[in-house]
C-alpha cells in the first residue's frame, strides 16, 4: 500500500500468463487512426501516441481494432495492419517505445465481419457467421469451412507477427458483434450446420480459433478474450453461456475481457462506448458474477470512470483488472494524479464520444476537453514563449478558459474578462441535463478551479467594449466571447410566454405545465429531456424529419438521448416548419403541407446560436493582433471550443 494514496488494490501488480502488470489499470484497446489510411503502416503519430499512453503509468497499452486482413477484416481507417510479414518492424518500434514506460504492449486482432468497410471490401462480400434473411447476397456472405479455415490461418499469422514484434499479449476480439463475436449469439447466428443452433456449435468457431491461436504462439504472448458479457438486444447470448464459453476458452486464454453491446447496431452501441446517458460502471454487475465462476483474470471495463470507482470494484472482488480508455484520454495524468492522492485534479470526461468520431472518418483521435490527445508529436510539450506577451481574453467560457489556461503555462501576461458574475460560459446550460451531473457539470466546476489557479488575472462582471479592451492595453486579444441566441422572425415570437433555451436550462424565468420546445437540435432536446424530467409536458416542434435529427453526434449518444426522449414522454412533431405564434400556439407546416397548431404555457426558442459579428467587427479594430476562437467564430460545441482556443494559445 503507497503512502500516496488511498487506492491500494489498483496500485498492486498483478501476474497474468507470462506478463507482470506494475498495476490493476490497463488503457482499454482504442483504435486511434494513427496509421496509414492505405496500408496501415506506423506513422511517428502512432508511435508517439502508443508512447503518451504508456507514458500515462498505466501498466498495459493495446492498439485497437487491428485487422487480421487489410481488405476483408477492416473496420476503422488508419487501423494498424498487421498482415504482412514486413509489418513486422514497425510494430517492433511500437512495442519498444511502450516498453520504455515500463508497460505492457498488447494488440487487438479483428476480423470486422458484417461491419467491414465499404471501401476496404472494394466490391467483395463482407463474411458473416450467418447471412440473416434481411441481409443483402450482394453485400453478406454466409461463411463455410473453407473460409473459416482462412479467417483462422489469418489469425494465426498475425499473432506470429505479434509475437516476432516482441508484443506481449494479442487481445482476440470476440465483442461487439464482429465476426468472430457474431459466432456465438443466437442472434446473429441461426445456421443449421455444426456452426450454429446449440450452445456447443456456436462456441465451435470462437473456440477453434483460440485454439489454433494458442498452438501457434505457445508460452510467447498472452492471450486475453474480449467478449460482449451483454448484448442487450433479445435472443442474444446468455449470462450462463459467456460463462460456459469462456471456461470452456480458460484453456487457451490468459484473461478475458468483459465488454458489451453491439457496434453494428446504432441502438446497442451505446452500451459499447457508453455516453453520459449510460449508468456508471455498467458491466460491474455481469462482470462480477462471471469472476466469480472463472479462474482466469478478469477485465473490467465500461464507464469507470474515477480511480476511486476503479479501487471500489478491486476491493470488491469483482474484477482482478480494470481497463479505462476515455477517462485517461480526457486525463493523460488520471494515473499519476491517482497515484499522488489528487483523484479531484483530473479533468474529467464528459462521455461526449468526440474522440471515436475521427477514426470513424479517417483522422487520428481527438478529445473534446484534452486537446493535445493524437496530436502528441506536434505537441510533444507546451513550449514557453519566446516573448512573454500581454494578452486580453474576452469572455469566460470553455474557450476563453482554455485559452487562459494554456497562455499563462506558457508564460504569458493574461487577463481575462467575463461579463457574468462566474465563469463557465454555455457549459453552465450544457451541464443541466441531470444525466450530466458526473460529466458535464463536474467538468465545469473543474474548468473553473482550474481557470481561477492558472495565474490569469480574472475579471468577472464586467463586459468588454473595444474601449474597455484598448484601456488594457493588450499585445494580443483572444476573443471567446461566444454567440448569439438565433430568434427567427416569425409572427409572435416576441410574446411574453417565449424563453430562450439558455433561460429554460438556467431557470431564470418561471416555466409553466406545458410547455412547447420549438427547435429540437441537441440543445432542445436536452431541454425538453430536463423538463419532462422535472415533471413538465413537453413536446417539440421541429423541421427536421426524425432520421435526420440529432445526426451531429454519435449513434452512442443519440441512441441514449432518444430513450431518455421516450422514457419521459417528450413528444417530437418532426417535417414541421413553425410559420407563427397567436392565441392558439405555435403555427406549424406538417409534411402535409397544412397548418396545426399546439398549445402551450411556455414555449422554448432554441433554434441554434450565431457569432457576435458586430462586436467581433469593432473588437477587430482594437488592435492588429486579434484572433477569433470557440462559438464567437462560428457556433459549436465543446470539442471546437477547446480546440481553437488550444490552436491559437499554444502559438501566440
Ligand atoms: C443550451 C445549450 C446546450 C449545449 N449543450 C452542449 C453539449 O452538451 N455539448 C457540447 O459540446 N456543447 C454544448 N453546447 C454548446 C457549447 O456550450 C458551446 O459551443 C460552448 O460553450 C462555446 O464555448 P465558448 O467559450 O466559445 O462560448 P460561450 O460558452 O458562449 O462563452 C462565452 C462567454 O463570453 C462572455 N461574454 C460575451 N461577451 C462578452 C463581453 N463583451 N465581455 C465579457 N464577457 C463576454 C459570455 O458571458 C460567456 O460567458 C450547448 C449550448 C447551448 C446553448
Ligand atoms: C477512440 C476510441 C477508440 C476505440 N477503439 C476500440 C477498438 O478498436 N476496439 C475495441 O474493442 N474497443 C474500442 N474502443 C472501446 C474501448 O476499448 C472501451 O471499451 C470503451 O470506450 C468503454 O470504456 P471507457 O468507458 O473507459 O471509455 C474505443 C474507444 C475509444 C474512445
Ligand atoms: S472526446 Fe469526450 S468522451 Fe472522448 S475522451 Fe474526450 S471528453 Fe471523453
Amino acid at each position: 500500500m503507497s503512502k500516496f494514496n488511498n487506492l491500494p488494490h489498483l496500485f498492486e501488480p498483478i501476474r497474468i500468463g507470462r506478463m507482470d502488470l506494475k498495476n490493476r489499470l490497463v488503457f482499454s484497446p482504442v483504435v486511434s487512426g494513427h496509421a496509414t489510411i492505405r496500408d496501415g503502416e506506423v506513422t511517428d503519430n502512432l508511435v508517439d501516441f502508443v508512447g503518451a499512453q504508456a507514458r500515462t503509468g498505466v501498466s498495459r497499452v493495446a492498439i485497437g481494432a487491428t485487422p487480421v486482413d487489410f481488405g476483408r477484416a477492416r473496420d476503422f481507417f488508419g487501423c494498424l495492419s498487421v498482415t504482412r510479414d514486413t509489418d513486422i518492424a514497425g510494430v517492433r518500434r511500437l512495442a519498444e517505445e511502450v516498453h520504455r514506460y515500463d508497460a505492457k504492449f498488447s494488440v487487438e486482432l479483428l476480423h470486422a465481419g458484417r461491419i467491414a468497410q465499404p471501401e476496404a471490401l472494394a466490391g467483395r462480400r463482407a463474411y458473416v457467421p450467418w447471412r440473416a434473411p434481411d441481409m443483402d447476397p450482394e453485400r453478406f456472405m454466409q461463411v463455410g469451412e473453407t473460409e473459416m479455415d482462412e479467417v483462422i490461418t489469418l489469425f494465426r499469422a498475425a499473432a506470429r507477427r505479434l509475437a516476432e514484434a516482441n508484443v506481449d499479449e494479442v487481445l482476440i476480439h470476440g465483442a461487439h458483434g464482429n465476426f468472430v463475436s457474431g459466432f456465438l449469439s443466437p442472434a446473429t447466428n441461426q445456421r443449421t450446420d455444426n456452426y450454429g443452433g446449440s450452445f456447443e456449435n456456436r462456441a465451435r468457431f470462437p473456440l477453434r480459433l483460440l485454439k489454433a491461436v494458442r498452438e501457434e504462439v505457445g508460452t510467447s504472448l498472452n492471450i486475453e478474450y474480449r467478449i460482449s458479457q451483454n448484448e442487450y438486444a433479445e435472443n442474444t447470448i446468455t449470462l450462463e453461456e459467456v460463462i460456459a464459453f469462456l471456461k470452456e476458452a480458460s484453456k487457451y486464454i490468459d484473461s478475458a475481457h468483459l465488454s458489451g453491446g453491439w457496434i453494428f447496431d446504432p441502438n446497442w452501441i451505446r452500451k459499447m462506448m457508453p455516453s453520459y446517458c449510460e449508468p456508471r460502471c455498467l458491466n460491474i454487475e455481469r462482470t462480477a458474477i462471471i469472476k466469480n465462476n472463472l479462474d482466469i483474470p478478469v477485465v473490467a471495463v465500461g464507464n469507470i470512470t474515477t480511480a476511486e470507482a476503479a479501487e471500489d470494484i478491486l476491493a470488491k472482488g469483482q474484477a482482478d483488472v480494470i481497463a479505462m480508455a476515455r477517462s485517461i484520454l480526457a486525463d493523460m495524468e488520471f494515473v499519476k494524479k491517482a497515484y499522488r492522492g489528487d483523484s479531484a485534479g483530473v479533468r474529467p470526461c464528459l462521455r461526449c464520444i468526440e474522440c471515436a468520431a475521427r477514426p470513424a472518418i479517417g483522422g487520428g483521435v481527438r478529445c473534446a476537453v484534452n486537446p493535445l490527445v493524437g496530436r502528441e508529436t506536434k505537441y510533444p510539450a507546451l513550449f514557453r514563449a519566446e516573448e512573454k506577451k500581454k494578452i486580453l481574453i474576452i469572455g469566460g467560457g470553455p474557450a476563453g478558459m482554455q485559452a487562459a489556461q494554456i497562455a499563462c503555462k506558457r508564460g504569458h501576461d493574461v487577463t481575462l474578462y467575463e461579463r457574468e458574475p462566474e465563469l463557465g460560459g454555455r457549459l453552465k446550460e450544457a451541464s443541466s441535463l441531470f444525466k450530466k451531473d458526473d460529466t458535464h457539470k463536474r467538468y465545469l466546476d473543474w474548468d473553473i478551479a482550474m481557470t481561477r489557479s492558472c495565474g490569469a488575472r480574472i475579471v468577472c462582471g464586467v463586459e468588454v467594449t473595444p474601449a474597455v479592451a484598448a484601456a488594457e492595453q493588450p499585445d494580443i486579444i483572444i476573443n471567446a466571447s461566444g454567440g448569439l441566441h438565433i430568434i427567427p422572425q416569425i409572427p409572435g415570437i416576441d410574446d411574453p410566454n417565449v424563453i430562450t433555451v439558455t433561460e429554460a436550462d438556467l431557470k431564470t424565468k418561471l416555466i409553466g405545465t406545458k410547455v412547447v420546445v420549438m427547435g429540437g437540435g441537441i440543445s432542445g432536446l436536452e431541454c425538453a429531456i430536463q423538463l419532462a424530467y422535472e415533471g413538465h409536458d413537453v413536446s417539440i416542434v421541429d423541421r427536421l424529419p426524425m432520421d435526420k435529427l440529432w445526426r451531429e453526434v454519435m449513434n452512442e449518444l443519440r441512441s441514449g438521448l432518444i430513450e431518455l426522449k421516450e422514457l419521459y414522454n417528450v413528444k417530437l412533431i418532426d417535417s414541421a416548419e413553425i410559420v407563427a405564434l397567436g392565441d392558439s400556439g405555435v403555427e406549424y407546416r406538417g409534411a402535409d403541407g397544412i397548418s396545426h397548431f399546439i398549445k402551450g404555457d411556455t414555449y422554448v426558442s432554441s433554434f441554434g446560436i450565431t457569432p457576435n459579428r458586430d462586436f467581433n467587427l469593432a473588437i477587430r479594430d482594437v488592435l492588429p493582433e486579434v484572433y477569433v476562437v470557440g462559438d464567437a467564430r462560428e457556433a459549436s460545441n465543446i470539442f471546437w471550443a477547446n480546440m481553437d482556443a488550444f490552436n491559437v494559445a499554444v502559438e501566440v
